[in-house]
């Protein structure tokens, strides 16, 4: 039985949040809400798996032909692919647990139907089917490697599209200066979000300079395959410069906005987690130091790089930015 424990850090919604963000977190909650919904089966509620859980978790993926896609050879990495196994049994999301292997409970999640929702200031919201999102999208591999806030990093083949082309089919208004991700919700599954001290849904958000960076990739896929649910199919972000942290998983809406959200993370804890989060060894988490990171497989302790080696890309968007925390 789950019970409600309180934290240190909690803070009623209210007392953390302008009013005004509030109410665009609330058009955010009402847009995730209208992800995928799993029709209780009691087995479930029981621990064990129904007929309905097994058929979802076995359900064979509609893209799976896709993969794999032609490599885009611009984003080298300096070190080994990290293996497959490692990176898909060691995971973060919160949604299913605070635990690293939650890869078993992720598989229950239903990702069809999946309707994204692109809204906000935008010339007109767009609900779109994630099949259908995925033909529209000009599909390539990359490189890239990640590091986790936590210290701990791995190198993988993404699969997916430059976030560049979603902005373009959303058509943002002049104005929009952010665009904010939701995860979905569904709490019959991703057990973690019965916790309700956890502000969910999982938000994130970057700027517009951020997210049409070249470097900022929606990814579908993963080792030439779909996406594992862990890894969070059937959309995810993976903005390599920045912890990962921001890379929000099994995104359901995108929001162009004029005003900058306040974070999952930044909800929880502000002062270990900002909305900047670039990655930089020179700057420590209150807790730890981010000089070293630890790579996943191998457990071998390399120095962490800023912008985790993505300076090139990177640096100058944050040129006149220096008064902001953009390394927390
Ligand atoms: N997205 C959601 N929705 N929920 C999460 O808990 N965790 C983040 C990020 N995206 C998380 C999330 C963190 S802390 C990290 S390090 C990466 O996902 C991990 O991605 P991976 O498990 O594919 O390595």
């Amino acid at each position: 039985m789950l019970t409600r424990m309180r934290r240190g850090w909690e803070l009623p919604e209210a007392a953390a949040t302008p009013e005004s963000v509030f109410r665009d977190r609330r058009r955010l909650l009402k847009a995730a809400a209208a992800g995928p919904v799993l029709l209780a089966a009691p087995a479930a509620l029981l621990g064990c798996d129904s007929e309905e859980e097994i058929a979802i978790a076995n359900a064979p993926d509609p893209t799976a032909h896709l993969y794999p896609v032609p490599r885009n050879e611009r984003y080298a990495i300096d070190r080994a692919i990290t293996a497959e196994e490692e990176a898909t049994t060691y995971n973060n999301y919160y949604e299913f647990g605070s635990a690293k292997n939650i890869h078993k409970r992720a598989r229950k999640l239903p990702i069809r139907p999946w309707t994204v929702t692109i809204g906000g200031m935008v010339e007109k919201e767009i609900q779109i089917g994630i099949d259908e999102l995925i033909a529209k999208m000009p599909l390539e591999e990359r490189l890239y490697r990640l590091r986790c806030v936590e210290a701990w990093a791995m190198a993988v083949p993404w699969s997916g599209f430059p976030m560049r082309a979603l902005v373009d089919m959303a058509r943002p208004l002049s104005g929009a200066k952010y665009v904010v991700m939701a995860s979905f919700q569904n709490m019959k599954v991703a057990i973690g979000q019965r916790e309700a001290w956890y502000p969910w849904p999982y938000i994130e958000g970057l700027t517009m300079a951020e997210a049409t960076n070249e470097l900022a990739f929606l990814a579908t896929g993963i080792y030439g395959k779909p996406l594992p649910k862990q890894n969070g199919a059937p959309l995810r972000l993976a903005a390599p410069w920045k912890y990962g942290f921001k890379s929000a998983k099994g995104i359901v809406a995108f929001e162009f906005t004029d005003m900058r959200p306040i974070t999952f993370w930044q909800r929880l804890q502000a002062q270990e987690y900002g909305f900047w989060a670039n990655v930089n060894p020179a700057v420590p988490h209150p807790r730890w130091s981010q000089a070293t990171e630890r790579v996943l497989g191998t457990g071998e302790r390399v120095p962490t790089q800023i912008f985790n080696g993505y300076g090139a890309f990177v640096a100058e968007l944050y040129r006149g930015l220096e008064s902001e925390r953009l390394f927390v």
